[in-house]
């Protein structure tokens, strides 16, 4: 890896070392699934550092790009491409019988959140972890207010008015943290993604060595819990009951491992998915 930090890293960088502790050691009878998993930003990643990923995605253009960057990187034989939607997954691939579920920048789009989720869960393996990544609410106030656009900062934080066709739902640390557990899930961790990423002009982020500081301070503060819930997405590691390993000791995840510096791969740690 060359140590420099593009800006797609600096926006997923916070993802990893929470999703890192969840996977299980690559294993290619391990089942990864990457709902609305799109073109692999994560899928590929993952399936580099020796994991077998199924991703489910009802895109065919999503798909498509997903295969071609499969095979370029030489990965075609570890990503399955399924087209599908989120309440799909059991019939796609089966129920109980996933280590990881990924459900990253998806349930805000959807219909049903609540029964989409229920329902996603079910593929999970009892023990099995969900990664979860959706929009924070309080980010939406800080980056109207930040802009000027003081009447949509406080919309924002009334929650005021309809939600406009189109626009996404934002969660709260705890309005997620209940949505997880009424889905029938443990709670393990939730984390801030992007505190400060969206905030710093891009000008003054331009230099690798600035974006690389600018990721430290991302990942030491992503636990915070006052600016964690600033964050532009929330990171909700968690976990579907029953027996299986104990929950990971996140807390060994929140250094920074060289490897999300980069774009390449994580290594692969100890899961809570079990096998
Ligand atoms: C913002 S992209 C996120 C892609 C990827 N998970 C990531 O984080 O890089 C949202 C993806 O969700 C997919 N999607 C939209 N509605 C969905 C649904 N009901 N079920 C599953 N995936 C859906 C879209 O096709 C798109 O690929």
């Amino acid at each position: 890896m060359d140590g420099h930090v593009v800006d797609t890293d600096l926006r997923r960088a916070a993802v990893w070392p929470g999703l890192r502790a969840v996977l299980p050691a690559p294993d290619p009878r391990a089942v990864i699934i990457d709902a609305g998993g799109g073109s692999g930003g994560f899928a590929v990643p993952i399936a580099a550092a020796g994991h077998a990923v199924t991703v489910v995605d009802p895109s065919p253009d999503a798909l498509a790009a997903l295969r071609r960057r499969a095979a370029e990187r030489g990965l075609a034989e570890r990503i399955t491409a399924v087209q599908g939607d989120l309440g799909d997954l059991v019939g796609l691939v089966g129920a109980g019988r996933a280590q990881v579920l990924l459900c990253h920048s998806v349930l805000e789009v959807v219909d049903d959140p609540p029964s989409a989720l229920a329902e996603a869960l079910r593929v999970l393996r009892p023990g099995g972890a969900l990664s979860l990544v959706v929009p924070g609410a309080a980010a939406a106030v800080v980056r109207h207010a930040v802009a000027g656009r003081v009447d949509e900062a406080l919309a924002a934080l009334l929650d005021e008015g309809p939600r406009p066709r189109g626009v996404p739902r934002r969660y709260s640390t705890a309005g997620i943290a209940t949505l997880v557990r009424a889905a029938g899930a443990e709670v393990l961790e939730v984390h801030g993604v992007r505190i400060f990423a969206d905030l710093v002009p891009a000008e003054r982020r331009a230099d690798p060595g600035a974006a690389e500081r600018l990721l430290r301070l991302e990942l030491a503060a992503a636990r915070h819990p006052a600016l964690r819930d600033l964050a532009a997405q929330l990171h909700v590691l968690a976990r579907r009951p029953g027996p299986g390993p104990a929950p990971p000791s996140l807390s060994a995840s929140s250094s920074l491992p060289s490897s999300v510096l980069s774009s390449s791969a994580p290594a692969g740690g100890s899961g809570a998915g079990g096998r």
